[in-house]
């Protein structure tokens, strides 16, 4: 039996931040019944195209899914549990903005079923946090993490660094801090400017390459001493609290995507499909789906294994990759690579993208 996460996206927020290229929209007065209700035929749907898998996670993410209330999220997770068999301890995890905290928020969650919580806090600073145009202030994010921490085991936040003038030693103790919190996993996003989004149209740029790299060694350093493993590009985490559901994407298993944000990548007999909103669904080659693993296994730092490669996509990782610039690779230390696997090594991890146009031979 397959493995499967569920994603759940929930596409509204209470304000949109400015640099934020996320599919979300700003609207009151949400008919929620209906919406969930559509999620919930939407996952009868996608039962009927597979059942043959083991449910390992759902994921609510968005936009912002804290705004759902509390008894629906209940109905989409005992209802993925009425159509796929689930693994016991199934993850269960949601994005919440500390905007959302209505001091109940966590407790509520929690009783829901929710059984991991990720906080975006973004900055611990005032001066940060009003320039990421976030509606939260320092009090209330340190406010939400000690209820996220009160409620929850399981618990991660994300923090925006790179941000422009960023000073390396102001991160270095922001980022102290956010360690002092005793939270399980972080994940520590470089900022992006992205097209269109209200940076973009304002000419604002993130950290210039070199101190982007420099802020890059500090998070590595200050994580490490407080005993986080980076487990992917962005992401670390204490032992054992990686998250089982991103890990899922990295490693190549598939998911079911639900809501207008959604997508997924199921097997439907032997095929691959691409699905999203609303009910589509596309084939997609093995020799697609496998050039996305690479892109995504190679963020990893334990990197791709050869044989779970083969068997979530059904090719082959030598039949996909340019053997000679994966030769020039090796040999210029960005990639190792032994029996079993192949990984990009520190060095590499400044240039991934340059490394993996090179591989599939771009
Ligand atoms: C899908 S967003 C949802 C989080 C939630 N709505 C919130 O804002 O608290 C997930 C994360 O992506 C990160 N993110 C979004 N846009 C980004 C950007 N342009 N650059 C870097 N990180 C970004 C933020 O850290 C955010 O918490
Ligand atoms: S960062 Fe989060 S709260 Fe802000 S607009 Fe994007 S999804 Fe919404």
């Amino acid at each position: 039996m397959q493995r499967l996460g569920i994603y759940i996206h929930w596409p509204f927020c209470k304000s949109k931040c400015p640099y934020c290229d996320f599919f979300s929209r700003v609207k009151k007065d949400i008919n929620q019944e209906e919406f969930i209700s559509s999620y919930l035929s939407d996952l009868e749907y996608y039962r009927s195209l597979n059942d043959n898998y083991m449910v390992e996670s759902i994921f609510f993410g968005g936009g912002t899914p804290s705004l759902i209330e509390p008894q629906y999220i209940e109905k989409l997770i005992d209802k993925t549990s009425s159509l796929w068999k689930c693994k016991d301890n199934l993850e269960i995890s949601l994005e919440a903005n500390p905007n959302t905290d209505n001091g109940n928020l966590f407790a509520d969650l929690k009783q829901a079923g929710i059984n991991r919580l990720s906080l975006g806090v973004q900055a611990l600073n005032e001066k940060d946090l009003k320039f990421l145009g976030r509606t939260h202030t320092l009090a209330q994010a340190y406010k939400s993490v000690e209820s996220v921490l009160q409620n929850f085991d399981n618990h991660s936040i994300d923090l925006i660094y790179a941000r422009p003038n960023q000073k390396p030693q102001e991160w270095e103790e922001e980022l102290q801090n956010a360690c002092n919190l005793g939270l399980k996993h972080l994940s520590l996003y470089q900022l992006t400017i992205e097209e269109n989004t209200f940076f973009a149209q304002k000419g604002i740029k993130s950290a210039e390459d070199d101190i982007a790299e420099e802020l890059y060694k500090i998070s590595d350093e200050v994580m490490k001493s407080f005993c986080y493993n980076r487990y992917e590009v962005s992401n670390y985490a204490q032992k054992n609290f990686e998250c089982h559901h991103n890990l899922g994407y990295w490693e190549g298993f598939d998911y079911v995507g639900i809501g207008n944000g959604g997508i997924g990548r199921i097997h439907i007999t032997n095929d691959i499909y691409n699905t999203y909103y609303p009910r589509k669904q596309e084939i997609i080659t093995k020799t697609e789906r496998a050039e996305e693993l690479l892109i995504m296994g190679l963020r990893l730092t334990k990197g791709i294994n050869k044989d779970l490669f083969m068997k979530n996509c059904g090719v082959g990782l030598d039949k996909i990759i340019d053997k000679q610039a994966l030769n020039i690779l090796k040999k210029d230390g960005y990639i190792f690579e032994n029996k079993n696997n192949i990984k990009v090594t520190e060095k590499g991890n400044f240039v991934l993208n340059y490394i993996i146009n090179k591989l599939v031979g771009l």
